[in-house]
Parts: C-alpha cells; sequence; structure tokens
C-alpha cells in the first residue's frame, strides 16, 4: 500500500477510506491524519510534518505531546483509571477541586467536573437555574457554547441548529461586541453603550424570569471577537440588576489561550460562574465549571452527575498541564501578543482583503473580506468565505501548516497554536499566510 506507516500498517488513504465508510460524516476533514505529534508539529503516515497552528481546536495548550503532562497521565494510569469520582472520591479530583479555588479568578470556590465543553455549559445552566430559582437565559448572537440541546439553544448560530430543533426554550439572544460590524459604534471597539442591548432583550424577549447571562469573554467559534472590560463589566451589571449570574463561558479562552490562564483576568471580570474543557487536560477529555461558595452550595446530592467526570487519569493530567502553563507557557502566549498583533496588522494594511485583524494573546483571527461588495449591518465589506477556504487549504497544500478558518462568516483565519509555539515558528505561519493573500487575494 502507498505510504503506508509500518508500525500501524495504516496510510493517510486507509484512514481516510475507514473515515467515509465508518465515522458519521459531521465534519469536512482538514484532510491530514495524524500518525503522531509533537511540540507544534503534526506528523501523516507518510512522515510529511505539519506545523500546527490551530491546537485541534484550540486544545493542546501545552504542546502535543508534553512530557510531563504524559508522565502525570500515566502514572494515574497504572494505579486505577475509574471509580466514578462522585462514588469513591479520588486524589487528583480533590487536589485539582483545590487548585482550580486557587487559580480562578474572582472567588471560585467549588467545581464539578464533566468530560467536555457542552456538559460544563449545560452543567452550568442547571447550577444557575438551582441557585437563581429562574430559568430563563440571555447569551450572545454569533456565540458557541456546544451541540447538545442546551448549550445549542445558547449558541447563536443557526447553522449549528439547521434540522435540530427544537431545542430548550427560553433563551434570548443579545448583541455581541462585534465591532467591526456593530451599526451602533465606532467599528473599532463596543463600549458599555452597545452593551445596553441587553436590557432591551431582557425586556423584549423574556418575561425576566431571568437565571443566567452566558458570554464567552473572547468569542472563539464566532471569528475571535474581542470586547472592551468596559463592556464584559456593562453585561455583567445588568445580569446581577436582573438577579441573575454572569456565567463566563472559558471552555475555549482557558487555560492560558489568551495570554493568561483566564481570559476573565485580562479584563478584571469576576465571573461568577466559569466553565472550562478543551486546554485543561492538555488532550484528554475533561470539563468542569467553577462557581462561588454560596452559589455551588445550591447543588445538593442528587443534583446532577456524570460516571465519567472527574476520571483521575484526566484530571491527573489537568493538574501537570496547570504546572507546565504556570511555568513559563502562559507567559510566552502573552509575550508572543505584541509581535502577533503587529504582524497581523501588518497584513490588513497591505491587503484590501484583510478587514480585520483581532485578538488576545495566541487567539488571533484575520477576518477576510472582499472590499468591492458591501457587508450585512453595517459599513464593513462583505465577508469573504470562500477566500478564506483557499486560504486555509493553500497553507495546508503549499506551506504545511495547517490552520483554522472559521467564524460566523466562515471567513476567519484562526492563529490558535499550542502555547509553546517559538517566534520562529510563529513566523513561519504568518509568512505562509501573507504569501497564500499574495497568490489568492
Ligand atoms: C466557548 C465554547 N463553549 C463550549 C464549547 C463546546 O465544547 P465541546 O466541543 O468540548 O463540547 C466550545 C467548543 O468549541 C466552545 O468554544
Amino acid at each position: 500500500m502507498f505510504g503506508q506507516d509500518t508500525a500501524t500498517g495504516r496510510s493517510n488513504a486507509a484512514v481516510r477510506e475507514a473515515y467515509d465508510d465508518y465515522v458519521m460524516p459531521i465534519w469536512k476533514s482538514l484532510n491530514v491524519p495524524v500518525r503522531r505529534a509533537e511540540g507544534c508539529t503534526l506528523e501523516d503516515f507518510e512522515g510529511n510534518e505539519y506545523l500546527d497552528v490551530f491546537s485541534g481546536i484550540s486544545v493542546m495548550n501545552a504542546g502535543h505531546g508534553n512530557d510531563a503532562v504524559v508522565e502525570a497521565a500515566t502514572a494515574q494510569l497504572e494505579e486505577f483509571v475509574h471509580g466514578c469520582s462522585y462514588v469513591h472520591p479520588n486524589e487528583p479530583v480533590a487536589s485539582l477541586a483545590e487548585r482550580l479555588a486557587e487559580v480562578t479568578p474572582g472567588n471560585m470556590r467549588k467545581t464539578f467536573f464533566c468530560n467536555s465543553g457542552t456538559e460544563a455549559v449545560e452543567g452550568a445552566i442547571k447550577l444557575a437555574r438551582k441557585h437563581t430559582g429562574s430559568k430563563e437565559v440571555v447569551s450572545l448572537e454569533m456565540g458557541f457554547h456546544g451541540r447538545t440541546l442546551g448549550s445549542l439553544a445558547l449558541t447563536g448560530n443557526k447553522s449549528y441548529k439547521a434540522g435540530m430543533a427544537p431545542t430548550i426554550n427560553d433563551v434570548a439572544h443579545t448583541a455581541p461586541p462585534y465591532a467591526y460590524r456593530c451599526p451602533r459604534c465606532d467599528g473599532e471597539r463596543c463600549d458599555a453603550s452597545c452593551a445596553d442591548r441587553l436590557e432591551r432583550v431582557i425586556g423584549a424577549h423574556t418575561s425576566g424570569d431571568l437565571s443566567a447571562v452566558v458570554v464567552e469573554p473572547v468569542m472563539g467559534e464566532a471569528g475571535i471577537v474581542v470586547p472592551s472590560a468596559e463592556w464584559l463589566h456593562r453585561v455583567q451589571e445588568i445580569a446581577h440588576d436582573h438577579g441573575a449570574l454572569l456565567i463566563a463561558d472559558e471552555v475555549q479562552t482557558g487555560y492560558g489561550r489568551t495570554g493568561a490562564l483566564f481570559a476573565s483576568e485580562r479584563f478584571d471580570l469576576e465571573p461568577d460562574v466559569i466553565t472550562q474543557a478543551k486546554g485543561i487536560a492538555n488532550g484528554l477529555p475533561l470539563g468542569a465549571f467553577s462557581a462561588r461558595a454560596g452559589i455551588a452550595d445550591s447543588f445538593s446530592a442528587g443534583d446532577h452527575l456524570s460516571t465519567f467526570g472527574g476520571n483521575p487519569v484526566a484530571c491527573a493530567a489537568a493538574l501537570a498541564t496547570l504546572d507546565e502553563l504556570q511555568d513559563g507557557i502562559v507567559e510566552n502566549a502573552r509575550e508572543q501578543e505584541p509581535w502577533l498583533r503587529e504582524e497581523l496588522a501588518a497584513l490588513e494594511a497591505d491587503f484590501d482583503a484583510v478587514g480585520q485583524s483581532r485578538g488576545l494573546g495566541l487567539m488571533w483571527g484575520v477576518e477576510l473580506v472582499d472590499p468591492d461588495a458591501s457587508g450585512p449591518i453595517s459599513d464593513a465589506p462583505a465577508p469573504d468565505a470562500d477566500l478564506a477556504a483557499r486560504v486555509g487549504e493553500h497553507l495546508r497544500e503549499e506551506a504545511n501548516v495547517v490552520i483554522g478558518v472559521g467564524g460566523y462568516y466562515k471567513n476567519v483565519i484562526r492563529f490558535q497554536p499550542p502555547l509553546t509555539i517559538t517566534r520562529e515558528q510563529l513566523s513561519r505561519a504568518v509568512t505562509a499566510l501573507r504569501d497564500a493573500l499574495d497568490e489568492l487575494a
């Protein structure tokens, strides 16, 4: 068989074929079957190497194959793998929960562990309902919170919902801080007055029985939409005025992604509940939501459970991940930020097809547009999803760089590499993007 990997007996083609035949067709594959990965490098079954600038959708924050994480998980694997942490207390859960009380912003005290981001969001909503005695939720248009029916209801994008309705009721959506296409502000920065829209949404689209307002501190799937601190603080104020909790969905922004352990820190925001997943255990499946003591204690025995939640191997990996992140990796994300900001701003200046670049830490979006066509809602030009798809493909095929292509209009190139990435690797990715734009834009 062509290009066969001797160790596994598999080839790129065979893996793709098996996917076509036996895996449910829910994703247009990135087309790079992975045989092994290390640091920021992916290797396929034919020995081709790719620079990974997307981390498997923003997950491998401490780098692929991080030795300390692998060692911690392996050590726990040899002790015991499962005992249902809610039936038999285990030490990794205890230590991780205690550690999260220390490292999360605000006065988070207690944590529930599950297996994924969507479960974290579902659980957080249940907790908010139990705590407030109210039912309704407001989230953001264009936001993403997961694909199970509760989190899907919060997700403000019909492309994820088509054919799946009805989801849960009693969810309303307010305008996101998407300054580039905001009809209210200057196009650069949504401030507190843009957040005031939430008052009207609560007044017009809810019965006032509000349990939570849910926001991503930086909106990932929307296309890396960065709010101002004033916008976030005003949203929290309005939520509290209505007796509701502010839930920060940090599934994507947490664990160093924005150059702080949690993005809320970058805005001096102290949410009431924080949802987590993705980078938490550097690739092992783990989700969590943490809350202030007074809120967390609203749950009582039997209110919530997950058989696999708090898996000791995943929790041991999470503890090692936190050690690694706090030992210079988050700092690296913070230090790379100004350089990347400047490089991407230069693309914005040099190419009419780059509408805007924006981000924090190592979470950046480059929004591609058709400068000659008018766009929706505001004066900004039309999104160019076709160009974004071609740029993503060009990077992969011509430069061996795997990068994200997404956003609400599917026109945003997403830089979300492992946070261990070096300047040289980052520079290679930016140069490849510049070359792709030179050729295609
Ligand atoms: C902000 C946010 N919340 C929730 C989720 C859902 O996480 P999962 O895919 O682990 O269910 C995602 C996934 O992209 C996300 O970005």
